[in-house]
């Protein structure tokens, strides 16, 4: 797919489509009255007849139109002016690109990024026009023995900006969202692939086909490492899996030599089945999206790697399978941690939080900037936040804040819970230091702050992207890319070149 922006008159586009708005009720944008007026009144007229409301989404194909130079003209509703928010935008330029590609339009050129969107720049707008293309044209047949694809599918789309001195905004709103896509892709992709596939040594391959960007090198630790480290904890949650536990280390250094690195560790379950605390079976098979925490940082990384950003990021994706089988660790365990605190295992389905302190751990030798994790690691922020945010914790403030700018910069949204001490409480075991259940109550809290026992040494945050990771069920089903444009904003932001919005 092919993006470019410019700045022209409609009348003068010769192309197979040109993509205008309407707004509600029945009123011309500013591009679709001089369409209308080199046409003598053909749109108006249309309008008048009621052929098209202008309510956000709805679409009008017209072909030859009078005096027109391109093939097609799509209208495209788009509200009551000046209401047309940042999710309608979002959801008109799907519907658009949805409707082109079923048309036959191969090449377009779009006018709806000169509509107004309240408190949006043109930056903005084309970033948001670019990433929601690229995201609803992603299909994942790779697995099906006849492909179905579009006959003529939409393969170059123009950008109109309203003056040439937005050129350049648009041009590297281009570039941003080719790189944050590129991302979401290949997380969407590892996602998406099936559990007998996508086992952590899939992961470590993932991670490996990095390397052909610059100053990119990938290691990795297997069990027999784990096991010199003291990572028992990670190790007992794999131990009843024959797929070895591996955890991969993307190591990019695009910064100056000797600046600490941002660290990003994901969750990388490859399958949850619970293990000896197994799980209903209803809908098990998502939990092949264990690994989207892995997959989110793999992508992210991705885009990193792509913009080249100055900045020195390790990304690890801890691989993991949690089985049960005679040799799987049970509930009633004791394990020791590479940190060397004890944990009482109440529940063999509370993994992540397993596999994921033994890595938060090991990422002390970096002696890190900051670290974020990343983890589908609760069924009860699914709870609280549904699947529209992503629960942020963390212990410092300042983190958490620029974090939650990225979110609304990128519209890749997040909202902070708290993490205070008098939940830590909830955490306490007769046996060993503490546990690794909860209770009922405020699971996603309780999970953070088991991992925040462990993250005592650096600045950290934490993501639980349950509810965000994927679409479950229905036609939707997938993985959705996400938290690949926050991490990357968060990084863009931190190399400095973010363009103000
Ligand atoms: N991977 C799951 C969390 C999850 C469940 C994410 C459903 C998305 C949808 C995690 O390993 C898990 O099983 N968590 C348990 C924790 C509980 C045993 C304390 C949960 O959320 O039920
Ligand atoms: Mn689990
Ligand atoms: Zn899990």
């Amino acid at each position: 797919m092919e993006f470019s922006v410019k700045s022209g008159s409609p009348e003068k586009q010769r192309s197979a489509c040109i993509v205008v708005g309407v707004y509600e009720p029945r009123r011309l944008s500013p591009v679709a009255e001089q369409l209308d007026q080199i046409s003598e009144g053909y749109i108006s007229n249309l309008l008048r007849r009621g052929d098209l409301e202008g309510k956000p989404g709805q679409v009008l194909l017209l072909h030859h139109v009078p005096n027109v130079l391109s093939e097609r003209v799509l209208l495209v509703g788009c509200g009551k002016e000046r209401e047309l928010n940042e999710r309608q935008y979002r959801q008109i330029i799907k519907k658009t690109i949805d409707t082109l590609n079923e048309t036959g339009s191969m090449e377009s050129v779009c006018f709806l990024t000169e509509m107004h969107v309240k408190g949006r720049d043109t930056y903005w707008k084309v970033r948001q026009a670019v990433e929601a293309t690229m995201h609803s044209l992603y299909s994942f047949n790779q697995l099906k023995s006849k492909k179905d694809e579009a006959r003529r599918p939409l393969r170059k789309l123009v950008f109109n900006v309203p003056t040439r001195r937005e050129l350049a905004l648009g041009e590297s709103a281009i570039e941003h969202s080719l790189a944050i896509s590129n991302g979401s892709k290949m997380c969407r992709d590892v996602a998406n692939m099936p559990p007998n596939i996508c086992n952590p040594a899939y992961l470590a391959d993932q991670g490996k086909t990095l390397e052909e960007f610059d100053n990119v090198s990938v290691s990795t630790v297997g069990e027999k490492e784990m096991a010199e480290l003291g990572m028992n904890s990670y190790l007992a949650v794999g131990r009843g899996s024959d797929n070895e536990s591996i955890m991969t280390i993307i190591d990019y250094k695009g910064g100056n030599e000797g600046d600490a690195p941002i660290v990003l560790v994901g969750k990388g379950l490859t399958f949850d089945s619970g293990g000896i605390s197994i799980k209903p079976s209803a809908q098990m098979d998502e939990m092949k999206y264990d690994m989207g925490g892995a997959a989110g940082v793999l992508g992210a990384m991705r885009s990193l790697v792509e913009l080249g950003l100055p900045l020195n990021v390790v990304g690890i994706l801890a691989g993991c399978e949690n089985m049960p089988s005679s040799n799987a660790y049970r509930p009633g365990d004791v394990l020791t941690t590479m940190s060397g605190k004890t944990v009482e295992v109440l529940n063999t389905d509370a993994e992540g939080r397993l596999v994921l302190c033994d890595a938060l751990t090991y990422v002390e030798r970096y002696d890190p900037e900051l670290v974020i994790d990343v983890a589908t690691l609760t069924g009860a922020c699914v709870v609280a936040l549904g699947k529209h945010a992503t629960g942020l914790l963390s212990s410092h403030n300042p983190l958490a804040h620029e974090l939650l700018n990225a979110s609304e910069q990128s519209g890749d949204r997040a909202w902070r819970l708290p993490l205070w001490d008098e939940y830590q409480d909830q955490l306490e075991s007769p046996f060993a230091d503490f546990t690794n259940l909860g209770g009922r109550d405020a699971g996603t809290i309780t999970a953070a702050c088991f991992l925040s026992r462990f993250t005592k040494k650096y600045n950290w945050a934490h993501l639980d992207i349950a509810g965000t990771a994927w679409v479950s069920g229905g036609p939707n089903k997938g993985a959705t890319g996400r938290p690949v444009p926050m991490l990357t904003q968060f990084l863009m932001n931190r190399a400095g070149i973010a363009v103000e919005q």
